[in-house]
């Protein structure tokens, strides 16, 4: 199976995009609901967080993990990539990947062979407004990674405190949050109109009619999923080993950290078929 790892519901969204791009493969979800949110914690608290279900899902003998979250993305995945893993024994073979990549690639058009930038380069100048949670705008990780690709890019980031939570317990306060937010990214923008906006965080594309309504008309709002989806089918043919691990009967297997029935029926706001979730 491959393993995918979020805080709460948000990773759904990605696992959804995936379930449906990749309908061989076996997929194992984990929801940290016990926890969420994450993005108003300190980094090493992310990090121990992250490697705690990222190890939960590897000795479900998941060996690829996907972090299905931009802020164990933002604060975690390099930490676990280069000096937790190599150093694991009892994870040899295993591998975690991250987001934010992918879906900077898209909204800079910058294919991820590009490793250097290059010049002239079409959307060099862009306007890109990114949303995310606290923690991943304090970590910059987003404003950093365009400006590799586009070093004369704009970004602009928006903190969207509060709306984690209020996604995951479908409170009426949403709307209020989501408005605030896209009018404080607009002033920030001087009302020069934005190229492109990254719902930075996977609990927003459940909500991203809101952000559409707010945002000028036209605006276009990346999808991260269907990103994610196509970053990790390329990621597959360079590493087929992978895909033939959890490529035996088709399974989809839910987990949550917190209580599964109620987590089962907020899956179900975004996701009719959801698989029922079991908590663990
Ligand atoms: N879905 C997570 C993300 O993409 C939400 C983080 C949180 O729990 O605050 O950042």
């Amino acid at each position: 199976m491959i393993g995918v790892f979020d805080s709460g519901l948000g990773g759904l969204t990605v696992l959804k995009a995936l379930a449906e791009r990749f309908d061989s493969l076996s997929f194992a979800y984990l929801g940290d609901h016990a926890n969420v949110p994450y993005g108003d914690r300190p980094s090493d608290e992310v990090i121990d967080l992250t490697r705690a279900g990222v190890e939960r899902l590897f000795a479900m003998d998941c060996k690829l993990v996907l972090l299905g979250c931009n802020t164990a993305t933002a604060v975690a995945a390099r930490t676990l990539q280069q000096h937790w893993l190599p150093q694991s024994e009892a994870w040899r073979g295993c591998n975690v990947l991250g987001i934010v990549a992918p879906t900077v690639e898209a909204a800079t058009l910058t294919p991820w062979a590009v490793t250097t930038p290059q010049y002239p380069q079409k959307h060099n100048s862009d306007l890109i407004v990114v949303f995310g949670t606290t923690r991943t705008v304090l970590s910059n990780v987003y404003p950093e990674e365009i400006a590799k690709r586009c070093p004369e890019a704009q970004a602009i980031q928006q903190a969207c405190p509060g709306l984690v939570d209020a996604i995951e317990a479908g409170a009426t306060t949403v709307e209020g949050i989501v408005a605030d937010a896209c009018s404080r990214a607009l002033i920030a923008c001087n009302n020069q109109r934005p190229d492109r906006v990254i719902l930075g965080c996977t609990h927003f594309p459940i909500i991203s009619r809101l952000f559409e309504k707010y945002l000028p008309d036209g605006v276009r709002v990346l999808s991260q999923p269907a990103t994610v989806a196509d970053s990790l089918a390329d990621y597959l043919t360079r590493h087929p080993e992978y895909a033939e691990q959890a490529g035996d009967t088709r399974q989809l297997r839910l987990m949550t950290t917190g209580d599964a029935a109620s987590v089962s029926i907020g899956a179900q706001r975004l996701w009719a078929d959801a698989p029922e979730l079991i908590a663990i």
